[in-house]
């Protein structure tokens, strides 16, 4: 719940910018409720074993972004670890081992402000080793958990081993370098590895082990899995064909790891335009291995609603009878932000929206939710000067055409 002034002027300011506001999601979402509960049927799912594959498709301003979001605090909600990324100048899949630092680097858990660290991830799980009535079962616990480790791999459970000890014996310094070594960072001294018992680093080829360690110390940590968010992949399209080529490449593997369940309770969530599928000679289906294992969802994602449980599923359109609700929402949020007073009704201010779209020439079932909501936001901000704003706009459809009625001047 927005509980302070400053905290409602930041989420208008982002709305009116076009962006997903940092917090409060779940103040002004409106619709998605079948996305919301085919997601929560895939996070059971996990819970089971059962490793997913999503991929959101959208056009722009459908509330990609934003339904991420939202899908995200709901697994922190139900104590899954997430990674929320998206494809930028800096991270564009294409590395193994810098996929993995992007993962280790951009984690978030329940109850922590914010991103978190490896280091976070362990704090319940350390304070219930040291608080432990019994000293013997701390140590077989810590045992069982490097035990499974070593299973993927040894320098893995042996870094991990030693930050367990440093952690518990509050060696700040010692747990601060072994985990970023654990997360993926190259630049620490030789001396300072022999401290911990390990040599290299995190690479091409060791990558893969480290992300199945990982995904299965969630698990232990007592987590209930791993979901891993990749926004914007559509802007693999614009990379330089061998930065795509092996972007894909490598979002096979994972794929393939996740269905295996090599990656312990995992689910991959990727969103984009569908670019990234309609593109026969960038797009997914330019490899053809990959779109193999996106099977028959490749193909039937258009259909969309009867295919929610697809692994591709079309992102639609706020539809316009939505509208009431996002509108009544920002302007109670837009009112108590700026303590001003809006004698206009919300149906009215949401027709006003409408009708300024259509009077541009716009389609109006075209309408995206950013543009509705930027739209609305200038409307309120120009609601003391222009007083048209202030008369009752009515709106209704006749057959495929708006009708407005502007109930002042009883003009059309
Ligand atoms: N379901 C929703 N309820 C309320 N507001 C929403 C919803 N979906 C999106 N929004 C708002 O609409 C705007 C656009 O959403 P968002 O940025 O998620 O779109 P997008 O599809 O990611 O766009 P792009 O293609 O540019 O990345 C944002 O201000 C967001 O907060
Ligand atoms: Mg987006």
């Amino acid at each position: 719940m927005i509980a302070n002034k400053t905290d409602a002027k930041i989420v208008i300011n982002a709305l009116k910018n076009g962006g997903v506001p940092k917090e409060f999601i779940e103040d002004i979402i409106i619709g998605r409720d079948m996305e919301i509960s085919e997601f929560k049927r895939n996070l059971n799912n996990l819970n089971d074993g059962i490793g997913n594959i999503k991929i959101i498709l959208g056009n722009y301003g459908t509330g990609k972004t934003f339904l991420l979001n939202a899908l995200k605090n709901i697994a922190l909600k139900d104590d899954f670890v997430v990674s929320f990324l998206q494809i930028d100048r800096a991270f564009r899949l294409n590395k193994l081992d810098d996929f993995y630092y992007y993962i280790m680097h951009n984690l978030f858990v329940k109850n922590n402000d914010g991103l978190t660290s490896f280091d976070n991830i362990f704090d319940i799980w350390i304070d219930n080793l040291k608080n432990a009535p019994d000293k013997m079962e701390s140590t077989n616990e810590i045992n069982k958990v490097i035990k499974t480790m070593q299973k993927y791999n040894d320098t893995f459970a042996r870094a991990l081993l030693n930050y367990i000890r440093s952690k518990i014996k509050n060696d700040y310094e010692m747990t601060e370098v072994i985990s970023s070594w654990l997360s993926g960072e190259k630049n620490i001294s030789y001396e300072m590895k022999t401290k911990f018992n390990v040599i290299g680093s995190i690479n091409k080829s060791n990558m893969l082990d480290f992300l199945k360690a990982f995904s299965k110390l969630v698990d232990l940590l007592g987590y209930k899995g791993f979901v891993i968010v990749i926004d914007e992949i559509d802007l693999l399209l614009n990379e330089r064909s061998d930065i795509r080529k092996n972007a894909y490449e490598n979002l096979k593997y994972l794929i393939d790891l996740i269905v295996a369940a090599d990656l312990t309770k995992t689910m991959l969530l990727l969103s984009g335009t569908k670019e990234i599928i309609e593109n026969e000679e960038k797009g997914f289906r330019s490899n053809i291995a990959l779109s193999q294992r996106l099977g028959n969802a490749i193909d039937s994602y258009e259909f969309g609603i009867g295919n929610i449980k697809e692994s591709i599923i079309m992102l639609k359109d706020i539809k316009i009878t939505d509208y009431l609700e996002i509108t009544d929402k920002i302007v109670n949020i837009y009112k108590y932000a700026y303590d001003i007073h809006i004698k206009t009704t919300s149906e009215s201010l949401k027709n006003w929206v409408l009708y300024t779209y259509n009077k541009n020439g716009k389609n109006i079932h075209e309408l995206k939710v950013r543009e509705f909501i930027t739209r609305l936001i200038t409307i309120l901000d120009q609601v003391d000067e222009n007083h048209i704003y202030n008369s009752n706009l009515e709106f209704k459809m006749s057959g495929d055409r708006p009708i407005f009625k502007n109930v002042l001047s009883k003009s059309n």
